[in-house]
């Protein structure tokens, strides 16, 4: 069972849509245990205590150093049994000691077709902006595994939609958005099937 820390900074509609297909039962295998946000007036937050779920505010920004925040973020998760953590619209960086805990337990979402427009700085609607300067025809959302580089990690699933002609950052950012909402919930599905599956349960 993927017991589940979404942390997002923003909206949250992918969590939202994460929560729907769990809601659903289209996940059967995974539940959300706990939402972290670095903003505490992020929509996300408002979703999480809506739904009766966990929802915490932690930055960095209430910390002396890394390290602190680092271990106060671990012991939070461990409080609420958490084993996997899914990074949905999360702005900042997850500390090292986060990663290392959770090695292979992590992933997120980037909204274009990686391994291009990713890494530092590409983040919302610049990404748009870099795609559509570049000519490109097609993009999309990935979801992959995090490690310590940005966007870096094996990747998980791959959506792909149309550039269209006469597209501003703005309409390309929806139309990924809502492949988004497909496919994160879609890549949770596959992870939480393949660890329930008695191939897994043998290695
Ligand atoms: C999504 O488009 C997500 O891919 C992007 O932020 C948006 C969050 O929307 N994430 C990044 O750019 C991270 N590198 P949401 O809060 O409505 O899910």
């Amino acid at each position: 069972m993927l017991s589940i820390a979404v942390f997002g900074s923003g909206a949250g509609s992918n969590f939202r849509a994460i929560l729907t297909a769990i809601q659903q039962g289209n996940i059967p295998a995974a539940r959300i245990s706990l939402v972290i946000s670095n903003n505490s007036g992020a929509g996300i937050l408002g979703i999480a205590r809506a739904n009766a779920l966990p929802a915490i505010h932690l930055s960095q920004k209430q910390f002396p150093d890394e390290r602190s925040f680092a271990d106060t973020v671990l012991a939070t998760l461990r409080d609420h049994g958490v084993n996997f953590i899914a990074l949905a619209g999360y702005m900042k960086r997850v500390p090292p000691a986060v990663v290392a805990a959770y090695r292979d337990r992590i992933i997120n979402i980037h909204p274009a077709l990686l391994p291009r427009f990713g890494g530092a700085g590409m983040f919302g609607m610049r990404v748009h902006e870099a795609v559509l300067a570049s000519g490109e025809k097609t993009s999309g959302a990935t979801v992959h595994y995090v490690d310590e580089e940005y966007d870096h990690g094996r990747m998980v699933l791959q959506l792909t939609v149309p550039v269209l002609p006469g597209d501003t950052p703005e309409s390309l950012a929806s139309r990924v958005l809502a492949a988004e909402h497909e496919l994160y919930p879609a890549a949770i599905g596959r992870i939480a099937r393949d660890e329930t599956s008695p191939e897994h349960q043998r290695n």
